[in-house]
Order: structure tokens, then C-alpha cells, then sequence
């Protein structure tokens, strides 16, 4: 599409030879309200430079500008402000969504460069609890968003499926286990017994040499002691893979950390030949002082490799594999220190890609009732949220007779309540802890996925009764409304929010932006009769629903909400 803010660089530049385009590009503001224009060119910074008061700067500049595609611009204290001709605007931007459809925004920026992005990586045998709900959607939004810049994406989950842990639950599952309890109720069942052999170990010291021991043998690949790890990780992603069904999210890979297992020896030896491995009571640490930060454990006095260790491994394989241009880790903000360690330790092995890993951090997410972890015992799973959204839909559903069957009913109850439950975790950002809130979330108004949803399926409902087509023969200078032109913008300057989440890691520029276009379309739907008796009219202004759909259905896509066209 027509590039403006090039293109009034490069007007301003005829005029201003001394500044480099993209100094002039990134000086164009963007109005806080239309009726200052559509673009303004702040001129107070120039003042200096060219000793004019900044009033006169924009005027003459102004008064040497020849362009048609503006229907005005206007000098406005020390600001140029342009305002595009309408009519040129919306055959544009209208031309291109009924060309593009929801592919509006797509781009080929990514293009050969391949981007890891890591997420979810919940830990075998664990609740699968409210905890992940955030890496699993943020960074399930953040491999959607890198695939729809054409990137070449990755999504690896990084399953926590190795560890000493797993010495003492097999421990106790030769204690106490009982495979077909088990297998009714998995990871509570896994959880239950792992609490149990934990608590006994504190009083019979000889189940922890035990759990050690199993733990070798594990290692050594014994029969048993591998039969039953593949037992917990069979069972244990059962119970994952139905969330991530209920979230439809996919994995290219499942590289947990077992995949590593036999590759921590090349790192330890790596780290020793360039002499960065030293002894500390028996351990052995990097020291990264230089980076001001506290040393890195690499071997514990046991030598027993650690979850550095292998994230150590799992880095340099995938720049082995990959060549990455990014390798992303969309990990809870308490392993900031950690990941920063981690980074250093690669940097100062040598590794120049060092820089090309990225933590994506994020705050906690709390419920009312409080904090929320395995540890207290009140662990509230993902998959109950995600169901209890559904149930929570479906009630409203029924309670309003809109003709749908049963069938109906169901799929879409699951895909406004899973959809409600992403949305609400990507409007802010990432970085604040928020508090889950049902009442909020569920809600069909408001900043809220089925507010924004709802207004797709209006807007559906709207095309489908103005027997709306995309090749009908249009005259697109009959929108010559405000409104309209607020709606052309929001549609128009979507693509930069996509940049911009992709940039900053932030969902949230396109939720937020999303939410924009729901709200102003509702109030154009308010105030502008749309299927009105003269057909031009009546199919000009269906295009401009038919875009705010498109957009609107674009960003829900990215974000990992279905946009149903029936509610
Ligand atoms: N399994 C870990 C957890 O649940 C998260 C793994 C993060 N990824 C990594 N490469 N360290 O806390």
C-alpha cells in the first residue's frame, strides 16, 4: 500500500536538503485527534539549526509543497499538519483490504531469516497450571506474529522432563505407585505422590540415596528407570496436549530438556579448554564479575549437571542447527537474573550470537483470591480455566435465543470463552502482573475479546444482509465522512502496531489497536445508516465494514482468538 509517512519524508526532504529522510521520517507525528490532520511535521527542533522561528519554517515549506494527494495542509503554530484527500485515501487503503482480505498486514520483512521462539515448557509430571497460561500465550503470539512477517519460525516447547526429580518420583512410585491410579488422573496423582516421597525423604534419609541412584540409573538409560521417565512424559502430555487443543497451538518441536542430556558433556568440556570452568566448594562455576553478575553454577559438587547445563546445550545446538537470527525464550520475569547469566556465559565462550538470544520476560498473573502456585497447594490447572471460561460463555449463549443449535452452541462457547481468556492476557503489557478477573474477562462488553469478536460477527452479519461481494464496481468517494476517515486510519496504520509488537515482543499494540477498530466501527454503526436504499452508497460503505472485518479478523488470528462469523 501507499506509503505516506515515505512519502512526506521525501517532500520534506526536497525542502529540507541538510536532513537525512529518515531523520525527517521518524520526526512525523501522528495527530491526537483528525481535526489536526492526519500527519504533523513538528518544526521547533529545525528552529536552531536553520535560525527561523519555527512558525516560518512550516509555512515556507508548506507554501512549496505541489502534492494531490492532500486535500489540505495547514501551518499550525510550529507544526505542519497534512490532511490526506479522502477520496485517494480510501481507494487505497479499500483497494488493497478487499485484494487482501484478513492476509491484511502479512509481509515478507522476515524473509530467510530463521527465529527460535521457545514457550509454554511446562515440567513433566507438574500441574499445568494458570502459572503458564502467560508463556503459552504470549509466546504462542509471538511465533504468530514472526510467521505472518515471514519469518522462518520455529516453536520449540522446552519441556522440563529431566532432573533429579525424577530420581525421587520414581522412588516413590516403586514405594507407594500404582500405574493405573495413575493413569485415571495423571498429574495430580504424579503430584500427590511426588509431595509423598518428598515428606518421607525428610525422615528416612535412605530414599533420597535412592532417588539418587534411580537418578543414575536414568542417566546410565537403565530398562526400568527409563520405562517408567517415558511413563510420567507419556501420561503428563496427554493432559498438556488437551490444553494446547483447546488453545490451537502447535509445536514444530518438543526439545524438552532430556533431548540435552547427552550434550552438557561437550559444553563442560568446551567450557574447561577455554579455562572458564572454576572450582567453588566443589562446584564448579563461571565467573561473570565482569558482567556484574553473581557466577553461574555449571556442575554441582556431585557433578551433577543443572538446568544451566542444559540450556547451555540447547543454545548452542540450536545456533548449530538453526543459524538463527533470534533465538526468543518467553519465560516468566523471575529468571531474569538467570537468563542474564546465561547469556554471559555464552558471550563469554565466544559466542557472537550471544546478542541474538533474547529473554521476553513477563509479570506474574494472580487470581483474586490470591497468588497462585504449587507450592501452597492451591493449584488452579489451565485447563480448568480454560473449560470454566467455556461453561461461562456457553450459559450466556443459552440464555438468549439466537437460533443456534447445540452443536453450535458448543464449538462457539469454546471459542469465545478460550478466546476471552487469551484476549484478557494480551491487552497489557506483558511486564505488569495483572489479576485475573472472571467477570471482566467474560464479559461482551468493554475492552474484551467477545466485545471484539461480537463486532466481527456483526460486521459479518451486516455484509451478509447487503448482499455484499468484493468485485462489485465501487465509488469509494462517496465516503467522505469523519468517522470514515477515523476507520480508514485505524485500518490503514494497523501494519505498524504488527511491527511494533513484533519489535518490543508486545502483543499488545495489536489488541489494543484491534479494540480500537471494534470501537470505532460500533460507532459508525451507531450513528451512519449502512444498507441504505442507494445501492453506491449502500456498497461503498459495506467495503469499509468488509475492511474493519478483515483487520479486525487478522489481528484475533495473530493473537490466537477465531473471529466465528455467527455468535
Ligand atoms: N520448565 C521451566 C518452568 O516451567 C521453564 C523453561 C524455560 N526455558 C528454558 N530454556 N530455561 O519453569
Amino acid at each position: 500500500m501507499f506509503d505516506y509517512r515515505d512519502y512526506i519524508a521525501k517532500i520534506l526532504k526536497e525542502n529540507l536538503p541538510d536532513l537525512e529522510e529518515n531523520e525527517l521520517k521518524n520526526m512525523i507525528e501522528i495527530p491526537p485527534n483528525s481535526e489536526m490532520g492526519d500527519y504533523a511535521f513538528p518544526t521547533f527542533s529545525l528552529a536552531k539549526v536553520l535560525r527561523k522561528n519555527p512558525a516560518l519554517i512550516a509555512k515556507e515549506i508548506k507554501e512549496k509543497i505541489k502534492s494531490d494527494k492532500f486535500s489540505k495542509i495547514e501551518v499550525k503554530g510550529p507544526y505542519l499538519n497534512f490532511f490526506l484527500d479522502q477520496k485517494i485515501f480510501a481507494k487505497e487503503v479499500l483497494e488493497t483490504l478487499l485484494k487482501e482480505g484478513a492476509d491484511y498486514g502479512k509481509s515478507d520483512l522476515g524473509e530467510g531469516k530463521k527465529v527460535v521462539v521457545e514457550f509454554s515448557s511446562p515440567n513433566i509430571a507438574k500441574p499445568f497450571h494458570i502459572g503458564h497460561i502467560r508463556t503459552t500465550i504470549i509466546g504462542n503470539a509471538i511465533n504468530n506474529i514472526y510467521r505472518f512477517l515471514g519469518y522462518d519460525v520455529i516453536a520449540d516447547n522446552h519441556l522440563g522432563d529431566y532432573g533429579t526429580q525424577f530420581g525421587m518420583l520414581i522412588t516413590g512410585m516403586k514405594h507407594w505407585g500404582d500405574e493405573e491410579i495413575i493413569k485415571k488422573d495423571p498429574i495430580p496423582e504424579l503430584l500427590k505422590l511426588y509431595v509423598k516421597v518428598n515428606k518421607a525423604a525428610k525422615e528416612k534419609p535412605e530414599l533420597a540415596d535412592e532417588a539418587r541412584m534411580w537418578f543414575t540409573k536414568l542417566e546410565n538409560k537403565d530398562e526400568e528407570a527409563v520405562r517408567l521417565w517415558e511413563f510420567f512424559v507419556k501420561e503428563s502430555m496427554k493432559e498438556f496436549q488437551r490444553v494446547y487443543e483447546l488453545l490451537d497451538i502447535k509445536f514444530d518441536t518438543y526439545l524438552g530438556e532430556s533431548f540435552f542430556s547427552d550434550k552438557m558433556e561437550d559444553v563442560v568440556n568446551e567450557l574447561e579448554d577455554k579455562n572458564l570452568l572454576i572450582e567453588s566448594q566443589g562446584a564448579s562455576i563461571v565467573e561473570l564479575e565482569e558482567y556484574d553478575l553473581p557466577p553461574a553454577m555449571i556442575l554441582k559438587s556431585d557433578g551433577s549437571t543443572l538446568y544451566a547445563t542444559r540450556d547451555l546445550a540447547t543454545a548452542i545446538y540450536r545456533h548449530k542447527v538453526y543459524d538463527f537470527y533470534k533465538n526468543i525464550y518467553v519465560v516468566g520475569s523471575e529468571q531474569n537474573l538467570y537468563f542474564r547469566q546465561l547469556f554471559a556465559v555464552l558471550d563469554k565462550m565466544g559466542k557472537d550470537w550471544a546478542k541474538d538470544c533474547v529473554h521476553v520476560p513477563f509479570g506474574m498473573v494472580n487470581l483474586k483470591e490470591g497468588r497462585l502456585s504449587t507450592r501452597e497447594g492451591k493449584v488452579v490447572f489451565l485447563e480448568d480455566v480454560l473449560n470454566k471460561a467455556k461453561e461461562g460463555i456457553k450459559e450466556v449463549m443459552l440464555s438468549k435465543d439466537r437460533g443456534l443449535t447445540e452443536s453450535e452452541i458448543e464449538e462457539l462457547s469454546a471459542q469465545i470463552g478460550v478466546g476471552a481468556v487469551i484476549f484478557q492476557e494480551l491487552f497489557n503489557d506483558r511486564i505488569k502482573d495483572y489479576t485475573f478477573d472472571w467477570e471482566k474477562t467474560l464479559s461482551f462488553e468493554g475492552e474484551t475479546g467477545p466485545y471484539v469478536q461480537y463486532t466481527h460477527a456483526r460486521i459479518a452479519s451486516l455484509l451478509e444482509k447487503g448482499d455484499f461481494e468484493t468485485d462489485l464496481d465501487f465509488d469509494f468517494s462517496l465516503l467522505d465522512l469523519d468517522i470514515e476517515r477515523d476507520i480508514l486510519n485505524l485500518i490503514y496504520r494497523y501494519p505498524e502496531s504488527i511491527f511494533d509488537a513484533h519489535e518490543k515482543y508486545q502483543p499488545y499494540f495489536i489488541t489494543r489497536h484491534i479494540v480500537e477498530i471494534a470501537k470505532t466501527f460500533n460507532s459508525y454503526y451507531n450513528s451512519v445508516p449502512i444498507n441504505v436504499e442507494d445501492d453506491k452508497l449502500k456498497n461503498a460503505r459495506l467495503a469499509l465494514c468488509y475492511a474493519a472485518k478483515s483487520t479486525i479478523k487478522s489481528g484475533l488470528k495473530l493473537l490466537g482468538i477465531k473471529a466465528p462469523d455467527r455468535m
